[in-house]
Formats: C-alpha cells, structure tokens, sequence
C-alpha cells in the first residue's frame, strides 16, 4: 500500500483548512495544517510534504515570503506550491511567480476546482527547479517589496521580544522581592523572639549603606551590601532557640553552636542565585581584618569591602545597644574601642570613613537610626549579635 501524499495547507481561517481536510482526505490525501507562517516552518521539520496551499495574507508573514522560505529548501525545489487568495487580481500573477508559487487558486473555491488544482500539479512531473521568472524587472520589484515586508515583520517580532522580555524581567523582580520580604519577616520573627536583638539587623544594614557610600560604592552594591547586613544573622534561624535564649553564661559547647551561625546565613542564601554576592557577606560577618575571626579565619583582602563594612557595622551596633552586663556603651567610648580595634579587628580603610562619620554626627546618626530600628529595652548577655 502506498503511503498518502501529504498536502501542508496554510490559512489561518480554520473554515478553509476544514474544507481542505474534507475535499481531499476521501481522495487519499493526508492534510498538514498550519495557521501561521512560523507554525508552517515547524510543521516541515516535522514532516515531509509533497504539495503546499498557502493563504497569501497570514497573520505574522506574507505568503510571498512563506513560498520563498520553503522553494528555499532544497527537497522543495520542484514540490507544487499553490496560492490561496480571497482578493485575486491579474497583476498579483508576476507576484506570485516571483514567490515561486506554480499557480494561484481564489478563495472561495468549488470541490472540484481544488481536487483538479490538486491533482494536476502533482500530476505534472517537474525536472527544473519550480522557481523561474522571466522578467528582471518584475523579479527586482518584487524582491524589493518582499524584503520591505520582511523586515516589517523582524521589526515586529523585534518588538514582541523586547515587550516579553520586560514582562519576564518584571515578573523576576517580583519574585526577587517576594523572597526578599520572606527573608525580611523571617529575621523580624527571629529578633521579635530574641528582644535584645531588636531591630539590630536593620540598623547593621543602615550603618553598612552609610559606610558603603563613603567608600564610593555603586548603588547596585549598596544594595548588595543592605541586604547583606540585613540578613547577616539569617543563620540564626538554625541555632538552638534554648541557647539563643539562655539568659545565663553559656558553656564551650553552646558558643560553638552559637559560633555556627555565619556559615549557616552563608548556606541559606547562597542557594538563591540572586543573593550569592549576600551569601559571601553574611558568611564573612564575623572575621576580622587580623584573621583572628571566623569561621574560616580569612583575613585582609580575602574579606570583601562590603564584608568590611557588616563587620564593623555589626560591632558598632552591639557596642551602642543595651547588654546585660552594660548599657548601651557613650559614643566616645565606642569611638575609642573602634580607634583601637582599627587593623586589627576592621579594615583601616573602612574604619577611617566611619570613624570620620562618627566624629561629625556621630550622636545624630544613632538618634536617627535608633528611632527607625529601635533598640530592645531587655539587656542581654553580650553573645555575639
Ligand atoms: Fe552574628
Ligand atoms: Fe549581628
């Protein structure tokens, strides 16, 4: 049994790719149909046609251009390639030629005017190549106007990628915001929990941005380094709530557990591909400058500037709020413990700036950020913030 020679049919009028379908199918056709050029072009990667009727007016390209797509691959050379049209005119006949179409069949058409269209172009034995136009001239202004409406329609997908392009990259950013207030409210919980730790990430993320700027940093890294200080005790969330509540001196073991905090911020955020340069800071938030820190004891320039930054802002913070043994430390004497611990525990660079802050309006920038992150009123017993 011979296999059925396949006809690709193209409109994008599914009444007129029916009534293909049934006119043909009983004859021993079998009907590939598409409505667009583009679903037409997937159509002959996935099957071998012998014969095409195409609609001259799809909705994404011109027919003319489709002929010449598909006379353009070489086991389509010779194949019929018929023309449907609901708008005939005699001057369209050089057109259609040019496209490399063997004939044109006007819509509406009858039963027998499409079995006889069908059937006589497959009879036809072709040994040239079907494209064939005799008048350069008529074949110049057609490749003109064939290529004007070409690039009409580049422009137009052009456009329909850079609207969903933006539409995906709106749709990542909030995605990027859900995750990033999830975080935020899991650290609120977490320091609503631990009162002494009141809004203390908050205030390490201002006091990070406000160094960050006097360092010149980008404002894509300011935020980098925001988000860093902010979520820089994230780990936190994986240490024993009984230790972290312990309101006694705690053993060897338990600061160890307390002391696992940093790698597990690290390990928490570095699994979202957005936060990975945030990882790095929270990971990094309580090594020193001399390499004395941990968890890994880097030191110096192995510690990113923005690691610097959460380092000393994390210090300064605990050093200006309330601890069990003491209050909130005055700011000369804050001013004094970072002077000393410059080049040693922070990097001298970072410190500078800060120190300089500190001696200009030191006692505004406190008052300003302890009214919008305030300090918890319970004192606490100085474990690492
Ligand atoms: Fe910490
Ligand atoms: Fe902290």
């Amino acid at each position: 049994m011979t296999e059925p020679r396949v006809v690709l049919c193209v409109d994008d009028d599914p009444r007129v790719r029916e009534l293909v379908r049934l006119i043909l199918e009983p004859q021993g056709f079998r009907i590939v149909e598409a409505d667009t050029g583009l679903a037409s072009i997937q159509r002959l990667r996935e099957t071998t046609i012998d014969m095409a009727l195409i609609d001259l007016q799809l909705p994404d390209v011109m027919g003319y251009a489709l002929a010449v797509f598909i006379r353009n691959m070489t086991q389509y050379q010779t194949i019929p390639i018929v023309a449907l049209t609901g708008a005939y005119s005699a001057e369209l006949i050089p057109w259609i030629a040019a496209a490399g179409f063997d004939t044109l069949l006007q819509k509406p058409f009858s039963v027998q005017a499409l079995r006889a269209i069908v059937h006589q172009s497959l009879d036809v034995k072709r040994s040239e190549p079907a494209r064939a136009v005799t008048d350069p001239a008529v074949e110049l202004r057609y490749l003109r106007r064939l290529s004007r409406e070409m690039a009409h329609d580049l422009w137009r997908y052009v456009e329909e990628l850079n609207r969903k392009t933006v539409l995906l990259v709106q749709q990542a950013k909030v995605i990027e915001e859900i995750i990033i207030y999830t975080i935020h409210s899991i650290i609120r919980i977490l320091e609503t929990n631990e009162q002494y730790t009141a809004g203390h990430s908050q205030r390490v993320g201002a006091y990070a941005v406000m160094m960050g700027r006097r360092l010149g940093l980008t404002q894509e890294e300011l935020r980098t380094l925001e988000l860093g200080g902010t979520f820089h005790d994230l780990g936190k969330v994986g240490v024993d709530r009984c230790i972290l509540r312990k309101p006694h001196t705690l053993t060897d073991e338990e600061w160890a557990e307390i002391r696992r905090h940093p790698a597990l911020s690290y390990e928490l955020l570095v699994e979202i591909p957005f936060l990975r340069e945030v990882a790095q800071i929270a990971g990094d938030h309580h090594e020193r400058y001399d390499g004395k820190g941990y968890p890994c004891g880097k030191k110096g320039d192995e510690i990113a500037i923005s690691s610097h930054c959460v380092i000393l802002a994390d210090a300064f913070d605990a050093m200006t709020s309330h601890r069990s043994y003491r209050r909130a430390l005055p700011l000369r004497h804050v001013v004094a413990e970072i002077e000393r611990c410059t080049g040693t525990q922070f990097h001298p660079e970072v410190a500078e700036v800060w120190l300089r802050e500190l001696y200009d309006r030191g006692e505004a920038i406190l008052e300003v950020t302890h009214r919008q992150f305030p300090i918890g009123d319970v004192e606490t017993d100085g474990r690492p913030g």
